[in-house]
């Protein structure tokens, strides 16, 4: 089990992220959902023994990243956003340095490698030279070389970032294998969707604070009470607007397509009709009236917006 308890980190007068709570059971895949500046990468490079907190710790089966940082390197293989280029090697070079940066005993190297580059896929890529490499490739790569010390704990910073649809169901569909092996793995990312397929659970985290963490399930659980409801019209959406407006029931009331209108219905199931009455007695031209589907996203906006507590 990994425990990030209490993580504050501080640069230079400026709270970065404050009192991180948050628990990743053996073996989930766990989300950790944020946008741009929210504190992702800080949590996790502290996690990774790269950077210092300047309060809390980081528990890696009750090993302390910060007394134990020898230990925890062993058990963590942490794929950073960016990672550097190396011009003239080619793959297998390219792993099998950090085979041996890593210690790994000269014998086992090649079945390790072997092992990995079938695994990551790389094998017919082989002899190719790093720098050569498509993003998605590259992607491969440096997944590959946190996997060459065989560690039980995966922190991905973004690994999904700049990937074409087909390299990410790749990349979801080696997540899986890696977690159906054991490994326990905690993946960062500001596209929800991306993440909701593959996650046993998730942790939100915005300006340095987790806002809600538990199974994607369990916080749809804490949103019940809120419906997103999606109207779809032939035309005179501004009169629909207007009469809506007005209703104690609906909230961030927005055209989110042409002709298409969306909102947060926070009152009693069984009266959910009443949004449609004054539509109904205004003969606008209504088409479509359903619960727009709870996807990460949505969950994500209600959580940001402070539905969720
Ligand atoms: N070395 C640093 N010195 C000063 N401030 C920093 C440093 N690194 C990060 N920050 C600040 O800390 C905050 C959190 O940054 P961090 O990189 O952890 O966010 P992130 O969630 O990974 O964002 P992104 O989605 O853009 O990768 C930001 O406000 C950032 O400007
Ligand atoms: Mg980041």
């Amino acid at each position: 089990m990994i425990h990030v308890h209490q993580l504050t980190k501080d640069y230079a007068g400026f709270r970065a992220i404050s009192e991180i709570e948050l628990v990743i059971e053996e073996g989930q895949v766990f989300g950790f959902i944020g946008p741009n500046g929210a504190g992702k990468t800080t949590t996790m490079r502290i996690m990774a023994t790269l950077l210092e907190p300047s309060e809390g710790d980081v528990y890696l089966w009750e090993h302390s990243v910060v007394d134990e940082p020898e230990m925890a390197r062993r058990l963590i293989g942490y794929m950073p956003d960016y990672y550097g280029v190396y011009d003239d090697v080619t793959v297998r070079e390219y792993l099998e340095f950090f085979a041996g940066a890593y210690g790994l005993p000269r014998r086992e190297r090649k079945r390790v490698l072997d092992d990995v580059m079938d695994l990551t896929d790389l094998v017919k890529l082989d002899g190719k030279v790093v720098n050569g490499l498509s993003k998605g490739m590259k992607q491969r790569l440096a997944l590959g070389k946190t996997l060459l010390h065989d560690p039980k704990f995966l922190i991905l910073d973004e690994p999904a970032a700049g990937l074409d649809p087909q390299a990410r169901i790749e990349l979801r569909a080696l997540l899986r294998e890696l977690s159906h092996m054991g490994k326990t793995i905690c993946i960062s990312s500001h596209i929800l969707t991306e993440l909701s397929d593959i996650c046993d659970a998730v942790g939100i985290i915005e300006k340095g604070q987790i806002l809600a963490q538990g199974s994607v399930a369990s916080l749809y659980k804490k949103m019940r009470g809120t419906r997103i409801v999606t109207l779809q019209m032939l035309g005179r959406t501004d009169e629909a607007v207007a009469a809506l407006a007005g209703l104690e029931t609906v909230s961030d009331l927005e055209l989110s397509e042409e002709n298409t209108l969306q909102f947060s219905y926070t009152g009693a199931e069984d009266k959910l009709y009443t949004v449609l009455k004054p539509l109904v007695d205004r003969e606008l031209p209504l088409i479509g009236f359903s619960e727009a589907k709870k996807d990460l996203e949505s969950l994500y906006m209600s959580i940001t917006q402070g539905d969720v507590q």
